[in-house]
Order: structure tokens, then sequence, then C-alpha cells
């Protein structure tokens, strides 16, 4: 049976880098009061890139689809689906992933976006997986991309300091050699309070909270649980033991929930991979840009098994097993 392998990643990030000091010393002048110290030892996070105010989450999702399409060694033509995970699109409409479509001069295929904020990656792999399993598609683009600078508080100290703007794609191309071996996917939107950004363009306005809201020691808590069960589902329903994952690549939120999850799956740290150090959160992006870093710098290898994790707002949950 044909399914998907995994012929290339790409990411792009802004280049406008700030550190923890840096943030702090920019919001002391707006009265709100932070720390390196803080911000480490709560989260972990110690950078972030933010984008320019002119610099759309288009455009880097454009970067990482062209880094990922030179790595994989795929024509922008021979792409028949584009699918961009976003929370932060450029417009109501069009897509992102059409603006993506018309930079990269790929007309013809199917593009359209995925709204599951930090779990957006996972569901845009698992539904460009299911469009080539279904013979839909042949070569697909799935991109991550947000300007999460653009939903922030400034004001909120709990919220601004963890997140991040960037950008990770991958090429994911049919083959009856295994590559995405199983995924599953998951919501609960109960719990949409805890997590949400409830805001809206009505009637030429702003209706609604613009600004992203969160209660961050439910979303821990939560976090943690709902990722250990959708690891152990994805192992189960691809006959593979846990400990034969060679990476774990989770959502990169915070160090603590990453930890959390490592020793709930019984995993050392070492084989899950951490990247929240340097881009903060950077929700849809989040996974694919851990994946394209830890790949580029050799901890990742061909051949070997990876977990890839999402979860956020909605609240949504996923993992994408694959041979990489
Ligand atoms: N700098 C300094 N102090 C701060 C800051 C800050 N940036 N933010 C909060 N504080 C203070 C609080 O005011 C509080 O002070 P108080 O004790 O005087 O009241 C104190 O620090 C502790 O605050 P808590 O909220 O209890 O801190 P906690 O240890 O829970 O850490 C955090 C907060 C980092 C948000 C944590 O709860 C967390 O990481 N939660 C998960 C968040 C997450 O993963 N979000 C992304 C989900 S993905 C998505 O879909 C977007």
């Amino acid at each position: 049976m044909t399914g998907s392998v995994i012929a290339g990643t790409g990411s792009f990030l802004p280049p406008r880098l700030v550190s923890n000091d840096m943030l702090a010393a920019e919001l002391a002048e707006r009265g709100v009061e932070t720390s390196n110290d803080w911000i480490v030892e709560r989260t972990g996070i110690r950078q972030r890139y933010l984008a320019e105010r002119d610099v759309t989450t288009s455009m880097l999702a454009t970067e990482a689809a062209r880094a990922a399409l030179q790595d994989a060694g795929v024509e922008a033509g021979e792409v028949d689906l584009i699918i961009v995970a976003t929370s932060t699109p450029d417009f109501v409409f069009p897509s992102t992933a059409c603006l993506v479509q018309a930079n990269l001069g790929a007309a013809g295929g199917a593009a359209f976006d995925v709204q599951a904020v930090c779990s957006g990656f996972v569901y845009a792999l698992t539904t460009a997986d299911s469009f080539i399993r279904a013979g839909r598609a042949r070569c697909a683009l799935v991109i991550g991309a947000e300007t999460f600078s653009r939903i922030l508080d400034w004001s909120d100290r709990s919220t601004c300091v963890l997140f991040g703007d960037g950008a990770g794609a991958i090429v994911i191309k049919a083959s009856d050699e295994p590559g995405i071996l199983s995924a599953n996917l998951h919501a609960d939107g109960s719990q949409m309070k805890i997590l949400s950004a409830a805001g809206n363009v009505a009637y030429g306005e702003v209706t609604g909270d613009p600004f992203l809201r969160m209660d961050g020691q439910s979303v821990f808590k939560l976090a943690v649980n709902v990722l250990a069960k959708s690891a152990r589902q994805a192992c189960e329903e691809a006959s593979i033991e846990l400990f034969d994952v060679d990476w774990v690549v989770p959502h990169q939120a915070n160090v603590r929930i990453i930890n959390a999850l490592a020793r709930k799956l019984g995993l050392p740290a070492e084989r899950v991979v951490v990247t929240v150090d340097k881009h903060a959160n950077t929700s849809a992006a989040s996974v694919p840009l851990a994946l394209d870093a830890a790949r580029r710098d050799g901890r990742i290898q061909r051949g070997q098994l990876i977990m890839m994790q999402g979860v956020g707002g909605g609240f949504t949950w996923g993992s994408v097993l694959a041979r990489f």
C-alpha cells in the first residue's frame, strides 16, 4: 500500500534575535517586570526570534518551504498539495497556503490552511499523509508557520515572554517504503478557555479579545497527560515498543513539560529534541523547526524512528510516528 516518506526538511527564523535580557529591558520600559532568571527557571527559554512588523507568516513559510524543497531535491512544480498550519495567517483569506503556493510559483495543486494552534503541524502532516494514502496527492509540502508576536499582550508577563516567531516545513512523497507509520489526532473543545485568542474581525473592527490568554498551570498538566497517552497510542498502532523510538520531537512550549513527558514515558531525556531554549514557543512551527534543527546538526539520522507530537489550543493534541 502507498504511504508517505519524509523527503526533506527546512526551516526559517526571522533575523531579530531577542535574548531574555533584551526582552526584560524592553518590557521594563513599558513597566512590565520580568527577568532572565525567572524565564529560564520556569520555562527553559533563553531567547526567541521576533518578526519585524513588515514580515508576514507567509514570508516565513515560503522561506522554510524553499529550504525543505531544496533538501528533498524536489522542484516546486512537483508539489500537488500544500498545507500550512498556522493560527496567525496573513489574512482572513486567501489562506496562507495559497500565498505560499503563489510565492513558489507552484499553481495547480490543492492549498489550504489547518488551524489547530500548537498541534497544527501534526494535524497538517496527518492530513497530508491521508491524502497521499488515498491517492489524492503524491508530493506534499507541510508547513508550520507563525508570527505569534502579533497576538501577544505585551503587558501580560505571564504569556508574552513565552513565544517566538518562525517556520518549519517538510516535503512528504508517496512511497512503498515505510515512512509515516501511525498518527493520531485528538481534541477537547470543552477546554477552550484554558488557551485562546478569542477575537475576530467583524463589521470592520476587532470584536472580542485579540490577544492570547492562557491558564498556564492547567495547560501544563493537561499537556503532559495527553502527550504521554498519544505517544503510547501511536506506538501501539504501529506495533512498535516505545523504547525503540530514537527521538521524540515534542511541541516546544516549556522544558519542564518536555522533561515531565520524558519521565512519564520512561525515556531518557537525551532522546528528546529540545529547541525551546533557542526558539521559545513558536506554536505550529515548533515541531518542524525542532525536527529540522536536529536533522541538520546530525542528531536525527536517516532510518531512525521519530515521534512528533503537538499539543495546544482548542484543546488539541496528537502524534505522528515516522521512520525518518
Ligand atoms: N516574570 C516574572 N514573574 C512572572 C512572570 C514573568 N514573566 N510571569 C508570571 N510571573 C509570576 C506570577 O505573577 C507569579 O507571582 P506570584 O507568586 O507573586 O503570584 C509567579 O511568577 C508564579 O506564576 P505561575 O503562573 O504560578 O508560574 P508557573 O510556575 O505556573 O509558570 C508558566 C508559568 C511558565 C506559564 C507555566 O505554567 C507553563 O509553562 N505552563 C504551560 C504553558 C504552555 O505550555 N503554553 C503553551 C501551550 S501551547 C499553545 O497552544 C499556545
